[in-house]
């Protein structure tokens, strides 16, 4: 037993990853500031320190390039436990960063850390104002297809390895990405992160981005790899509401992220799969679907969406394993559920999904959503991902976004705080 509750021990995670300034998603694997990572870090500060959440998404800002793109990674400070690197990225920004970028949570997030003390945030949000919305403003331009988000790389959309990539992955030519050893491994057991041939197209894809001088036109029009991601498209959607909503409060015209809105609602029908009768991943370059049930489908309520034949799916995927939500179809042969994206729960994911199923009302699965999420942090720790069949903590421990949900949401009942 730990003599210390679990709030204690979650502020105590998010103060230890503090690098001044920022916060890594966990010491050792994920050794620099994460874009989404750290967008949950500032609001699990919010809880305790709203100086220091503000000061998290300020930084976060720092690293976003002149085209407005916010990147996924920005590496502060060298550390030769990570790869691949800032010399392997090759961006010649200052910060150094990584040459893709990840999904938008900052502007929703924000606003809920805003929401919270709004007298007190005003100033720091205005401050941001502006940022959010080129970076909004870039996402409609450089990633935009037929009213969808497309991912340019599976690390863009943050859920690395899930099957939704592999038709897209499958295209993807290796034979020019030369060695290179993974540190990722000398971290967490191989079974739970991505296999050799996920990483050399990892790279593959990663070269032609840079031997384009990470030229977003090139990236999308002639790219090894161009999906439309679901997860990415319903999470800029919300975000696009969410700061819709700080811009009114601001005073701002906010006609053209109306705009974007509806454009994504409407790009969000490419992505209904009949057959699956779910929203599905889709490669671009093919057109063909993923046919795989992701998690990522069920932020569609996030972002407002609602089908009766969705949310049946979601019960049957949910009721398939004893901890939601899985990350990938349970009733598949492929699901692997202690790898990475290929089937493991996502404790932050889940803050999202129940989210959504609150605002649509569905408030009992919102609940058993929190209830199942507080019961595996309870069991197993502040870890990165959980075996959704029996509770099996999996990946980096100590991790900032768990603590940060945890003293958001999953620990916030009656029975939970202490
Ligand atoms: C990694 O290194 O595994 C990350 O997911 C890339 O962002």
């Amino acid at each position: 037993m730990n003599p210390i509750g679990p709030d204690e021990q979650a502020r105590a995670i998010l103060r230890g990853n503090d690098r001044g300034g920022y916060t890594v998603p966990t010491a050792g694997l994920y050794p620099y500031q994460w874009n989404w990572d750290s967008a949950f870090a500032a609001w699990g500060f919010s809880t305790f320190d709203i100086d220091r959440a503000w000061t998290e998404l300020e930084t976060l800002f720092t690293g976003q390039w002149q085209s407005g793109m916010v990147p996924h990674i920005v590496f502060h400070r060298d550390d030769p436990g990570y790869f691949p690197g800032p010399d392997v990225w090759g961006t010649k920004t200052t910060p150094p960063t990584s040459g893709i970028s990840q999904p938008p949570v900052a502007a929703s997030l924000a606003r809920w850390i805003w929401e919270a003390d709004p007298e007190a945030g005003r100033e720091r949000l205005a401050g941001l104002y502006p940022r959010l919305l080129a970076s909004h403003r870039w996402f409609m331009t450089a990633r935009v297809k037929d009213g969808a988000v497309c991912v340019t790389h599976p690390w863009e959309s943050g859920r690395d390895n899930c099957p939704d990539w592999d038709i897209g992955m499958a295209a993807v030519d290796t034979s020019g990405i030369g060695d290179y050893q993974r540190r990722d491994l000398g971290h967490v057991d191989a079974s739970m992160r991505p296999g050799k041939a996920d990483y050399d197209r990892y790279l593959a894809i990663l070269h032609f981005g840079r031997e384009s001088g990470w030229n977003d036109a090139e990236i999308l029009e002639n790219g090894p790899f161009l999906m439309a991601d679901p997860g990415m498209t319903f999470i800029l959607l919300r975000a696009h509401e969410d700061l819709a909503a700080i811009g009114r409060a601001l005073g701002e015209d906010v006609a053209e992220i109306e705009h974007w809105c509806q454009t994504l609602r409407a790009g969000a029908d490419l992505m209904w799969n009949a057959d699956l009768h779910a929203y599905d991943a889709r490669d671009m370059r093919s057109g063909r679907f993923a046919n795989n049930l992701s998690s990522a489908a069920f932020l569609a309520f996030y972002a407002g969406l609602d089908r009766p034949e969705l949310e049946r799916r979601l019960i049957r995927a949910w009721n398939a394993v004893r901890y939601g939500i899985p990350s990938a179809d349970p009733e598949e042969p492929g699901f692997e559920p202690r790898r990475y994206w290929r089937g493991p729960a996502w404790p932050f994911l889940n803050t999202l999904i129940a989210r959504g199923l609150h605002d649509r009302g569905k408030v009992g699965l919102a609940e058993r959503l929190r209830a199942e999420t507080a019961a595996l942090i309870r069991s197993g720790g502040f870890y990165e991902y959980f075996d959704p069949t029996d509770a099996t903590p999996c990946g980096g421990k100590d991790f900032t976004w768990t603590a940060a949900i945890w003293l958001t949401w999953a620990g916030r009942s009656g029975k939970e705080t202490g």
